[in-house]
């Protein structure tokens, strides 16, 4: 039997077209395995987003290039750098032998079977179908008790810094019905969480029935047996009212909003074109928090925007203290291709764009160090989902999407929800003893 492997770069976008693919595969005979060592077809799903990950594809292709002399393996690229440069990667890295951007992804196992390479598809007239490809759901994530579920492909917004856009199409959603029967195939094997996927659920809209994102929530929450739900990611300007509520109404819907702001000028919003000042994304982050008071505040920010002042940054800093978030994630500027941002000169060097990004992050890390601090001795319900790698404990996630190392519970723990008083707060990291 042949064997395939796939490593993921990216966003959970690309972390559930793997799964799928991976689906296909088995369907058709193949055995997947962990060891791309051991693997006859590699596959990398790719991210675009910025130049890093671009970059880690092909220093990633070029480690098993040298092995293709020894062995018959194919090496294909699938994701947003597949969609991105299409021919080009096989220019850059001739080692592969076939690139399906988005929507391309079914034709990897007939591709795999037959004779001719390289492969090059990177139509974008598949990014317009609702089902970007289709999926074997009985074999997708095998033996997990969590898994993300994609509500809709695409965006339509035009962030002027982002490629999304342009490598995913515009936005197309799935319909509820589809979803609801995805989620019910999961269920029955025994999974617990579900995160429904998408770059801006916010503007979900039911193709069938025009069902909103917060009528899909109380759909999926009333239809099946999930312990938990959760989504990412929604836009601020779309971030509205009823879908807080939903945080209050929804029993199962998880205290965990990452709501990205990426900057605090209302000047560099408006050249990012995000549609939202700062004092609006700050009074939606309020919102969540009136109707959810315990909930866990996550964003995402941009360091070094073109034309980004010392005064502009200190507003960043200065809405992340207002914000007070649990968790955040920042970047540094990456001009893409294309994208409006892309023709604005720049005016920082890298070294000071790091520079902020690592002020930032320190920032972040004294604040995390207070808002964290009232999970210290209080009781939180984790989802054990395997053992930790020290060996001593099980670790699993809490409501509030935080790592727990659980002790006082062995491996039989694992796909329960278990009470746990929590000890300590490390710096990623909680640690508590099973109640
Ligand atoms: N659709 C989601 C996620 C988009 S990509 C959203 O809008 O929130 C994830 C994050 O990558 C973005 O939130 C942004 O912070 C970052 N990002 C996108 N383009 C970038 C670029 N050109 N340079 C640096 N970071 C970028
Ligand atoms: Fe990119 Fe903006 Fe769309 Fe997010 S909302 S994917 S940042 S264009
Ligand atoms: Fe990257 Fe594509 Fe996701 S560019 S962030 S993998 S949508």
């Amino acid at each position: 039997m042949s064997r395939f492997h796939i490593h993921t770069f990216g966003c959970q976008m690309n972390e559930y077209d793997s799964e799928r693919v991976a689906g296909l595969l088995i369907a058709d005979g193949w055995e997947r395995t962990e060891t791309p060592e051991e693997a006859d077809l590699l596959i990398i799903n790719t991210c675009s987003v910025r130049e890093k990950p671009l970059q880690k594809v092909f220093s990633y292709a070029g480690r098993f290039a040298p092995e293709k002399k020894k062995r018959p393996l194919r090496i294909f690229v699938m994701g947003c750098v597949a969609q991105q440069l299409g021919a080009e990667v096989i220019e850059r890295a001739p080692a592969i032998d076939g690139v399906f951007g988005p929507g391309q992804e079914a034709q990897i196992p007939a591709a795999a079977a037959g004779e001719t390479f390289p492969v090059v598809l990177n139509n974008t007239a598949a990014l317009t179908d609702r089902e970007l490809f289709p999926a074997a759901y009985d074999t997708l994530w095998q033996g997990s008790l969590s898994a993300p579920v994609t509500v809709m492909h695409g965006c339509d917004n035009h962030c002027s810094y982002c490629i999304v856009p342009s490598v995913r199409g515009g936005e197309v959603s799935r319909s509820a019905a589809e979803i609801l029967r995805e989620i019910a195939a999961l269920s029955a094997r025994g999974l617990r969480e579900v995160t429904l996927l998408g770059q801006n659920v916010n503007s979900y809209r039911d193709p069938d029935e025009g069902l909103d994102f917060t009528g899909l929530l109380y759909r999926v929450a009333e239809r099946t047996t999930l312990d938990r739900l959760r989504f990412v990611t929604s836009h601020p300007r779309d971030f509205t009212r009823p879908l807080a509520e939903a945080f209050a109404r929804i029993p199962a819907l998880m205290p965990y909003l990452h709501l990205p702001a990426q900057a605090g000028s209302d000047r560099i919003l408006s050249l990012m074109n995000r549609g939202y000042t700062a004092a609006q994304y700050i009074e939606k982050m309020a919102m969540a928090r009136e109707l959810c008071p315990d909930i866990s505040l996550s964003g995402d920010f941009i360091v070094g925007f073109p034309g980004e002042t010392a005064e502009e940054f200190a507003a960043t800093l200065e809405l992340i203290e207002t914000v007070r978030y649990d968790t955040l994630f920042a970047f540094v500027y990456s001009p893409r291709p294309g994208t409006k941002a892309a023709k604005l000169a720049e005016t920082l060097s890298d070294a000071e764009k790091l520079e902020r990004l690592n002020r930032l992050l320190a920032a972040q890390k004294t604040i995390m160090g207070t808002t964290r601090r009232r999970f210290l001795g209080r009781e939180v319900r984790v989802l054990v989902e395997s053992r930790s790698p020290r060996g001593d404990s099980v670790m699993g996630r809490s409501e509030h999407n935080q790592i727990v190392h659980v002790s006082g519970a062995d491996i039989s723990a694992v796909g329960r929800i278990v009470p746990v008083r929590v000890t300590e707060i490390l710096e990623n990291t909680l640690r508590g003893i099973a109640i």
